[in-house]
């Protein structure tokens, strides 16, 4: 059967206290939004639709940011999570495969759990995502008989006995998408919120006789989150799952608890990550590297057997590929740097390119920006930087090219050439103890005198 997923993102999360949409804050980089699309996309669904309404336009982005064939559908007014998931109907016209209702909120559902409700609606027609709660606090209850979902009560609504129950509703539901329509269109509002509520659907389901069951998980995955406390609890518990999912990969973290990973960090088997690393989005790391202390990685690829660090930084666009060696208080943003080169210190490598063994001495700048574009700037293979040149962009170094030390290099060099660009040394014989007397003589006149 075919999947249509919908993500109900229209609530504001006024405990936010924010002018971000709720569903836009970040965990492990990414929005939260995103983390329920990537975990709803491993299902490979048909259509994506969001249901958004506070901040809709911002939603809307970062919705087709991730994934451009998402449909963003506007709930102009809250009126309930049954009303929410209405919206989506004109999208799915037609469509007649399970249509599986996410939060935007909730970012933890796992793929498998996913795969489970799946499954589950091959013999049911209606099934629900529950968990036994720790707390079930203000949770929807889910009263059962047997393996059968009778009914959801919402807390509010809810009796002594059933506040008493601790399988609680997570909210997510799979059901075949006309099915969920026509059900949707009877839920009334005559509730404690007197909101749409989507959990009556079960009561009503069941009075036409179909079946309801439900399917459970940790409650870990069902994690949601409404407050800025509960975001930080929500990156907390991001990262330690992905770290001990590195480490059983292969990766050694000698102190897991200091390296920060995004929701699409990939990093290779017998990589070594030191303390006190951070990997911003988009960032892969081949197999046998070490990232060294206190480095900081974003939108970049680190081929098999690099060395990067300690203190260094990779940007967006920053390629490096087999071998490659970048040292301390460097950084590398938009630059392919071929196979063996080494930028082993304090070095700016900004639109560039540089050849495969080169090295680039350290102070080595790539004065990319005139102020108003950026320019780019290649070294071919082989080549010698001197320490302290500033590569005045745009400008080519040819292969096997040296640099001399201190060089302001403006023009481009031909390949096997020296290029060197500044002040001859000159030397007078003497003249550092002369004028080292003369300095001190006036000192002690000075002295004298007050
Ligand atoms: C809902 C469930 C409850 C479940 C809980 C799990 C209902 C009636 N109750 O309650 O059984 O235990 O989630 O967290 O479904 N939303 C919209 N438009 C709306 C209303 C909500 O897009 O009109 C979105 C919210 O932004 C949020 C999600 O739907 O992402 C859930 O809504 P929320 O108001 O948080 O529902 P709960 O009261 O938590
Ligand atoms: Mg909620």
């Amino acid at each position: 059967m075919e999947t249509a997923l919908i993500i109900l993102a229209a609530g504001k999360g006024t405990r936010m206290n924010s002018d971000l949409p709720k569903v836009l804050h970040r965990v492990a980089s990414a929005p939260m939004l995103e983390h329920a699309m990537a975990a709803g996309a491993t299902l490979a669904p048909r259509h994506t639709v969001v249901v958004a309404g506070h901040g809709a336009d911002q939603v809307r982005a970062a919705a087709t940011a991730f994934d451009e064939d998402a449909q963003v559908v506007e709930q102009t007014e809250q009126l309930g999570t049954a009303h929410a998931v209405a919206q989506a109907r004109p999208a799915l016209e037609g469509f007649d495969g399970m249509a599986l209702v996410l939060y935007g909120d909730t970012p933890f559902v796992q793929p498998d759990t996913l795969e489970k409700m799946q499954e589950a609606l091959s013999t049911h027609d209606v099934v629900v995502l529950g968990f036994e709660a720790a707390d079930p606090a203000r949770y929807g209850r889910l009263v059962m008989q047997g393996d059968t979902l009778e009914r959801i009560v919402e807390f509010k609504d809810a009796s002594e006995a059933e506040r008493a129950i601790t399988l609680c509703n997570s909210g997510v539901v799979a059901c075949k998408s006309d099915l969920l329509f026509d059900l949707i269109d009877k839920v009334g509002n005559g509730n404690a919120s007197e909101e749409y509520y989507l959990t009556d659907i079960i009561g009503l389901a069941r009075a036409e006789g179909r079946s309801a069951t439900v399917v459970t998980c940790a409650e870990a995955e069902t994690m949601g989150v409404n407050s800025r406390a509960d975001l930080a609890r929500a990156e907390a518990a991001f990262q330690s799952r992905a770290r001990d999912l590195l480490m059983e990969d292969g990766v050694t973290l000698i102190a897991p608890e200091t390296v920060f990973l995004s929701r699409d960090t990939y990093i290779g088997r017998d990589t070594v990550v030191e303390p006190n690393v951070v990997f911003g989005p988009n960032v892969t790391v081949e197999s046998g590297s070490t990232i060294r202390a206190f480095s900081h990685l974003e939108g970049c690829h680190v081929s098999r057997g690099g060395i990067v660090g300690p203190y260094a930084r990779l940007r967006p666009g920053a390629e490096l590929a087999e071998d490659v060696r970048i040292g301390n208080f460097v950084e590398v943003k938009n630059a392919q740097i071929a196979e063996g080169a080494k930028v082993n210190h304090l070095s700016y490598i900004g639109d560039a390119t540089v050849g495969a063994r080169s090295n680039i001495g350290a102070g080595t700048i790539t004065c990319n920006y005139d102020g108003v574009m950026k320019h780019h700037t290649h070294i071919g293979a082989n080549t010698f930087i001197g320490s302290n040149t500033m590569l005045v962009a745009p400008v080519s170094i040819g292969e096997g090219a040296m640099t001399g030390s201190g060089s302001v290099i403006t023009s481009d060099v031909d390949p096997d050439a020296l290029a060197l660009s500044r002040a001859p040394q000159v030397e007078k014989p003497g003249m550092a103890r002369k004028l080292r007397d003369m300095l001190k003589a006036k000192k002690a006149k000075m002295q004298r005198g007050s």
